[in-house]
């Protein structure tokens, strides 16, 4: 899943990295996983955690599946919440059977940024001012990062 790209350049990064039989799909367009044996499932952190639909697609779809998921987010390493929202969005991933899960950051688009800003929240304003520290990413260093990780899920047994 993907609303400005960032999670769609890290999916095709991961992609490009599997070998044999493969195939990429947005979230909502997926029937049924039966035929897989990996399923790497991607998706923003949004408001503090795990969008709907994917928390939706990991409870239910993928339920019981081996999945690898990875999200971005625009927190960077020492952020006070990253943890605690990283763990939020691994926890629809327990009727799965999570083999692993990378995250990096991802930037915070212009017009994302504003609309966080405008809203009545504080916690999200601060989100808003984040736009500076997360701009160019992913960058060539997260995608390799990925990318790394893309092949260590695939050699899991
Ligand atoms: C409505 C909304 C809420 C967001 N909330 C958060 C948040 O709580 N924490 C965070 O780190 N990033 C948050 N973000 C930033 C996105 O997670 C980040 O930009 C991500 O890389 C977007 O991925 P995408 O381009 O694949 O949609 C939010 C973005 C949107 C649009």
């Amino acid at each position: 899943m993907t609303v400005t790209g960032n999670t769609r350049k890290v999916a095709e990064a991961i992609f490009e990295e599997i070998k044999g039989a493969k195939d990429i799909k947005p979230m909502d367009e997926v029937t049924s996983l039966e035929t897989y044996d990996l399923v790497f499932v991607g998706f923003p952190v949004m408001r503090f955690g795990p969008p709907d639909a994917a928390k939706a697609f990991l409870e239910g779809k993928a339920k019981g599946k081996r999945v690898a998921v990875f999200v971005t987010h625009a927190m960077w390493a020492d952020l006070e919440p990253l943890k605690g929202i990283l763990e939020k969005c691994k926890d629809p991933a327990k009727c799965a059977d999570m083999v692993g899960f990378f995250d990096c950051q991802g930037e915070l688009s212009e017009a994302v940024a504003k609309s966080l800003l405008n809203n009545s929240n504080p916690e999200m304003q601060k989100f808003g001012m984040m736009r500076p520290k997360t701009m160019g990413h992913p960058d060539e260093r997260d995608l390799k990062a990925a990318k790394a990780w893309a092949r260590q899920m695939c050699a899991k047994k």
